[in-house]
């Protein structure tokens, strides 16, 4: 059994966000958690295959269906629709273990999952060390730096694995699940390795340290191949030939642009293209097969971690919107922190991803207030900066200029056509378009699959 999409928007969604034919990607603007699952769940039913290319179970999907609530951090979130087929690209790292705890909860609720899922022979897997030793790097920098928090990672192992892939001899990939000789010789190689930086880094944060077992871990891996190797394909391949027989490709970006590794707000990033740009190395898509880019936007901003923030609030606002948007982190479950909508950031991050549309997000989360603040540039040093600095001190030290407009009273959260909306809230969106000079082509006024408002319909 599968859910059923609702049928409220499915006909006109497509067109409405301009992707009615080409391939497309879905990515987040901000620091994560726009609500990029709740559209991709949208349009999967119009797409033929949802496509995760980056990223691990560091990110957090929630869906909700109905009065359902889904949360998905590795399994793409195409797989609520019968007919999407999801891949896991080769850009994605995977921790076996989470992912069988996601398909076992998933079939659980009555999802099917099988030939609907494909999972990369070139992605790489995430041990359990390689989370020990996020969680140490993250403790060592602490202690290292006088007790401030480093990056804040979400300790799923997500940087060491994508580091131990650059590093080339210290990882496995998905297809070493398929060779149990191979797998046990790299695991008693890796995990000899690891078991000495682990030691170190433990003894440096006064921790405990157990050895990892290599046999130990290869046979808990092997358990799990059990379960994965029926999903296990070239998926470049499958992609390509996929491409060829005219079927249609929705890439599904994790995390978001701000945190892009060559790109976001680093070191405060994290190890992933999660920009549109990681698409084509994170699953082997040149760059022209992509042709719309919806750029998914909260209508305010959060941050979960360390890390600049430069319209972040500590106040009886932030308070209101953390607790009327839910704004608790899907995979870690920490509040995040909460400002203004930067639209210095924003215009920067839709220039890098290429979006060609926004999706406007918890729109109805701002309703109630009595002014809305958009940040518009930013003072450094005495000077004016219009565009977003590379630096993450500049980025820490710098002061928003905003522009402050009226808010709207009105409860939007059944609201169904653009013009039922009130003319505040419109103004606002008319803003972001001009500052940014991309459409806003959807609004997005609650959880549900109904509560979304298309522009061009
Ligand atoms: P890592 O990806 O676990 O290494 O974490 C690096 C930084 O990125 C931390 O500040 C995390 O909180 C942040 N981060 C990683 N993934 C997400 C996400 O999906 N949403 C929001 N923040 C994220």
């Amino acid at each position: 059994m599968t859910p059923q999409t609702d049928p409220c928007c499915d006909s006109d969604l497509m067109r409405s966000l301009g992707m009615a034919t080409g391939h497309c990607a879905v990515v987040g603007l901000q620091w994560g958690d726009e609500g990029k699952g709740k559209v991709v769940d949208l349009m999967a039913s119009q797409l033929d295959l949802v496509v995760r290319y980056n990223g691990g179970a560091n990110a957090g999907h929630s869906v909700q269906v109905g009065d359902k609530r889904y949360a998905l951090h590795l399994i793409p979130s195409g797989i609520l629709s019968p007919d999407a087929i999801n891949v896991l690209g080769n850009g994605v790292v995977i921790d076996p273990a989470q992912l069988v705890k996601e398909i076992i909860g998933l079939r659980a609720e009555g999802i099917t999952i099988g030939d609907n899922l494909k999972i990369s022979d070139r992605a790489h897997l995430v041990f359990e060390y390689h989370k020990v030793q996020d969680v140490l790097y993250d403790q060592a920098l602490a202690k290292a730096m006088g007790g401030t928090a480093a990056i804040g990672t979400t300790g799923r192992g997500i940087g060491p694995c994508y580091a131990d892939k650059a590093l080339r001899s210290m990882a496995i990939r998905v297809g070493d699940l398929l060779d149990e000789a191979g797998l046990r010789a790299k695991l008693q190689r890796i995990v000899a390795v690891k078991n000495t930086v682990l030691a170190a880094l433990a003894k440096q944060c006064d921790q405990p340290f157990t050895p990892f077992d290599a046999d130990t871990v290869l046979q808990e891996t092997l358990k799990l191949a059990e379960i994965l190797r029926p999903h296990i394909c070239d998926s470049a391949h499958l992609l390509h030939t996929a491409i060829d027989a005219g079927k249609r490709l929705l890439f599904e970006g994790a995390n978001a642009t701000l945190l892009d590794i060559d790109h976001g707000t680093y070191p405060f990033v994290t190890s992933s293209n999660c920009s549109s740009l990681g698409v084509h190395t994170g699953t082997g898509i040149p760059g022209h097969k992509v042709t719309n880019v919806l750029g998914i936007v909260k209508a305010y901003q959060t941050r979960v971690g360390g890390g600049p923030m430069p319209t972040e609030l500590n106040d009886a606002t932030a308070e209101r919107i953390r607790e009327v948007g839910k704004e608790y982190g899907t995979t870690t479950g920490r509040p995040r922190r909460v400002g203004w909508l930067d639209l210095v950031a924003l215009k920067y991050a839709a220039q890098l991803s290429g979006a060609t549309g926004i999706a406007l997000m918890l729109m109805d989360v701002l309703s109630g207030l009595p002014e809305l603040k958009l940040c518009t540039s930013y003072q450094h040093n005495g000077k004016t900066l219009a565009n977003f600095p590379a630096d993450a001190n500049v980025l820490d030290t710098l002061t928003p200029v905003y522009e402050t407009v009226p808010g709207f009273e009105e409860n939007i959260e059944e609201c169904k056509r653009f013009d039922d909306l009130p003319d505040n809230a419109h103004a606002y969106i008319q803003r972001i378009e001009q500052f940014v000079g991309t459409h806003v082509v959807m609004v997005s006024v609650g959880p549900r699959r109904d509560q979304t408002v298309l522009r061009n319909v």
